[in-house]
């Protein structure tokens, strides 16, 4: 395993079945490596694939081969449930229940329990040693149904309340619902919540009991803007304090603003894995001068794309090795230059042009 990998997986291959002889390749050898306190953003088109590998990581689904490790361990280990919070991509709730008393019902499932106890912080370095500051408790259910269920958010985990040593279940609850903007809801009945509610009540869920990793289905679906920016300020938060959080989407500006690392998935292969910046960087497409003159038939020459308003202009240089030749010229020609910037393509442009090239 590469040193802090918190989730590892190696030639994983999946398929679902299509008629009676055929099989569908869902995910085909899918090699990804996640360190402990990064985000880690999943994109790719509708039906990629993106869905189908978090359910295996999660051990929700069965894959025909490879391997998936989570902090170094089986997800079939109870310490490593314990410490994954799991947001679906459309969380279901009782809808005749608020979202105090849903969220009180995923406390006693996860055995927490109102006690109050000095904070004891897992020591960095080995992804295992996170899981050694939790007590194994019990599992809940037995036979094998102590795992992940499907569509119902999030495994069954240890009463970490006494980790955090913040004391009083009921009081976890409202900081949690509080956090995902749900203060003003929280006695409300969740037949009379929005879809962005839900999925602010999913992420409380998810975060219920303080896990060290959060993989997080579509995360900032349904949201409107400002639920978006608080989600994203929620994460970045999660971060700061260690943990580390994997997602999907298919919104790649929000990917952009928030990742450490992304990986590009289409029709089951991954097709690029790497920084933000690494990915930007790879992509600049030329350079901008803006400057301040009068246009004539010698400047408009020297660059085909010219976007002036007013006496100012803005010349899109194709090729940035042309750039300090252009920029003298345009001096010779009576401008002030005003900044000279490198265009960058977004990675939205990018990973859209990857997309349609794979
Ligand atoms: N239970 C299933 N049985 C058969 N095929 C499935 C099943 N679940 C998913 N698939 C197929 O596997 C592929 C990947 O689906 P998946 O749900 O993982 O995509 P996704 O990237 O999460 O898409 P979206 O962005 O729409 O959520 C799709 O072609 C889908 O039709
Ligand atoms: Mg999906």
């Amino acid at each position: 395993m590469n040193e802090q990998a918190i989730i590892q997986i190696t030639g994983l291959n999946k398929t679902y079945p299509r008629g009676f002889i055929h099989r569908y390749e869902a995910l085909k050898d899918v090699n990804l490596s996640v360190k402990k306190a990064e985000i880690f953003g999943f994109l790719g088109p509708n039906g990629a694939g993106k869905t189908t590998l978090i359910k295996s990581i999660l051990g929700l689904l069965k894959h025909d081969s490879g391997s998936i490790k989570l902090f170094d361990k089986d997800i079939d280990d109870s310490d490593v449930k314990n410490n994954i919070g799991y947001l679906p991509e459309t969380p279901n709730f009782y809808s005749y229940l608020t979202a105090f008393e849903i969220m009180k019902l995923y406390a006693r499932l996860y055995t927490m329990k109102d006690v109050s106890t000095p904070a004891t912080r897992p020591p960095d370095g080995d992804p295992t040693t996170l899981l050694k500051t939790n007590p194994p408790y019990p599992p809940l259910l037995k036979g094998g149904e102590g795992g992940l269920k499907e569509g119902i958010a999030s495994p069954p985990k240890a009463a970490r309340n006494d980790r955090g040593g913040r004391g009083n279940v009921d009081d976890i609850i409202k900081e949690k619902l509080e956090l995902v903007g749900l203060k003003d809801a929280i006695h409300t009945r969740l037949r009379a919540y929005s879809k962005g509610m839900l999925q602010r009540l999913g992420m409380a869920q998810a975060l219920i009991n303080d896990p060290q990793l959060l993989i997080l289905d579509e995360p900032m679906s349904g949201l409107d803007p400002i639920g978006r920016s608080e989600f994203k300020e929620i994460m970045h938060k999660l971060r700061k304090q260690g943990k580390t959080i994997f997602f999907s989407s298919h919104i790649i500006p929000d990917a952009e603003e928030l990742c450490d690392h992304v990986a590009v998935i289409r029709s089951g292969k991954i097709i690029k894995v790497g920084s933000v910046s690494e990915l930007v960087d790879t992509g600049t497409t030329g350079v901008d001068i803006t400057a301040k003159g009068k246009l004539n038939d010698r400047v408009k020459q020297l660059v085909k794309n010219i976007t002036c308003s007013n006496e100012q202009c803005i010349f899109h240089v194709n090729d940035p090795e042309k750039t300090n030749a252009i920029l003298s010229e345009l001096i010779k020609n009576g401008f002030n230059i005003v900044k000279v910037e490198p265009v960058r393509q977004t990675l939205e442009t990018l990973i859209s042009k990857m997309i349609k090239e794979n």
